[in-house]
């Protein structure tokens, strides 16, 4: 999208916010709220710093994830109030302010001292990584969970600014999925895939969403498996990438499975399966369906994948009800996507208030009815994960699987397909270009 584009739909973001927030602050009797960007933390015992992301509220007014020690004070009826902080630090180079046209809708206070600003008369609440004393210090209600539910309501139908954003760092994730594949069939190691991946998606590894998943073989069936081997592979089964990007503080989450070198004809054809049920489930997508009710036909059709391709004896329906399903894939279908990866009120009751995981979906993150404007991800998986497989082999239940087959598909550690779509009034928009 041209960038003239973006800036008028970014004004048209923060229009709507700050209607929003003047509606739930007069809904909530505030008269005004302070949003905090966070700031990096120490190791203990250490001077050196985790990498750090913003706060998800104070992203939703400014565009920028690694902003420290900033704050934001909105208030009904006046200009957004940016405290920002720009140090006066030799050893590090401090931040500007982007020549962007957002800038212009707030005021702007530059700050050179870490630490809070002071607020007006008025009942205020602070949210963000803020302790009791600087709320104490400040005279404002700490992190108040009625307003957090309903700002995070705020972040759930998206924006045409915030679709744009998501499409983008869709863009650029696919880009450096394409430089993985290569790598991989080229021989690489986990290092050097997921090296070519941050190279091609253009991004420092502290910038990721969320840390890149590169798993070779049986490391596809660890679902988030955390490390980089830095030897090739002696045999190549498979390759699992679920790897993103983060643009304007806005997350793609995607993640493809390819066959190797000495990948068996099953694995294939099960990776075709996963695929087109993937497809299929995403055909669907429109406002009013429950995801819920997604999740579970995920399982059933997963259930006769399962039954076509005999590694299961018994039926579709027993192999759910029998909880084999749920040990082949025993993650939620998706979640909502935003500026966090697993975006914020998945799961709310009728009332607004967070609601558990449904007990035989301990995993999943959303169950609410889809609605136009929201983005989420859809990821059916297949995975051969032994301590979940083991308790089966014992019982009746495992009289019903082909553990044969089972043990040949294990080296290829598992399968999952990930694309992100934004619901739209009549059906779907899939914000993951194709393969
Ligand atoms: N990348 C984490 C997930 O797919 O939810
Ligand atoms: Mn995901
Ligand atoms: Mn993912």
């Amino acid at each position: 999208m041209k960038t003239a584009a973006l800036a008028s739909l970014h004004r048209e973001h923060l229009a709507a916010l700050d209607h929003a927030y003047e509606r739930v602050l007069n809904e909530h009797g505030y008269t005004g709220v302070l949003l905090y960007s966070g700031h990096a933390h120490e190791h203990f015992g250490d001077d050196q710093t985790a990498s750090f992301t913003g706060y998800g509220h104070f992203m939703h007014w400014v565009p920028l994830a690694v902003i420290e020690h900033s704050w934001l004070l909105i208030r009904p009826g006046q200009r957004p109030l940016l405290y920002w902080h720009a140090p006066q630090d030799f050893w590090h180079l401090p931040p500007e302010l982007p020549d962007e046209p957002w800038v212009k809708h707030f005021t702007v206070e530059l700050t050179t001292e870490p630490g809070s600003p002071s607020l007006p008369k008025g009942r205020f609440a602070v949210l963000g990584d803020v302790d009791s004393e600087t709320a104490a210090k400040l005279g404002a209600e700490l992190n108040p969970e009625a307003l957090t539910v309903a700002l995070d309501e705020l972040r759930v139908r998206k924006t045409p600014y915030e679709v744009a954003c998501l499409r983008e760092a869709n863009t650029c994730a696919f880009a450096g999925h394409l430089a993985a594949r290569e790598a991989f069939d080229a021989g690489e190691a986990e290092l050097d895939i997921q090296l070519a991946y941050l190279a091609a998606s253009r991004q420092r590894e502290s910038a990721v969403p969320y840390q890149n998943i590169v798993g070779i073989n049986r490391h596809a069936g660890v679902l988030h498996y955390q490390h980089y081997d830095i030897q090739p592979p002696q045999n190549q089964c498979s390759l699992l990438v679920d790897a993103g990007h983060r643009y304007r503080g806005y997350c793609a989450d995607i993640t493809r499975t390819w066959p190797g070198r000495e990948s068996s004809e099953h694995f294939s054809a099960l990776i075709e399966g996963v695929s087109s049920l993937q497809r299929r489930l995403i055909e669907s997508l429109a406002p009013g369906h429950s995801y819920l009710t997604m999740h579970e036909r995920m399982h059933r059709e997963l259930g006769e994948l399962l039954a076509g391709h005999e590694i299961v004896y018994c039926s579709a329906d027993a192999a759910v009800a029998q909880g084999i399903t749920r040990a082949f894939c025993p993650h939620g279908l998706g979640h909502l996507l935003g500026l966090q990866v697993h975006d914020v009120a998945g799961r709310r009751r009728a009332d607004g208030t967070p609601l558990p995981a449904p007990a035989n979906h301990p995993a999943l993150r959303l169950t609410r009815e889809l609605e136009a404007g929201m983005v989420l991800t859809v990821e059916p998986g297949f995975y051969v994960i032994p301590m979940l497989l083991a308790p089966l082999h014992d019982n009746a239940t495992g009289r019903d699987i082909n553990w044969a087959l089972v043990e040949e598909l294990a080296p290829h550690g598992g399968i999952r397909i990930e694309d992100n779509v934004a619901i739209t009034p009549d059906g779907h928009d899939n914000l993951t270009p194709g393969d």
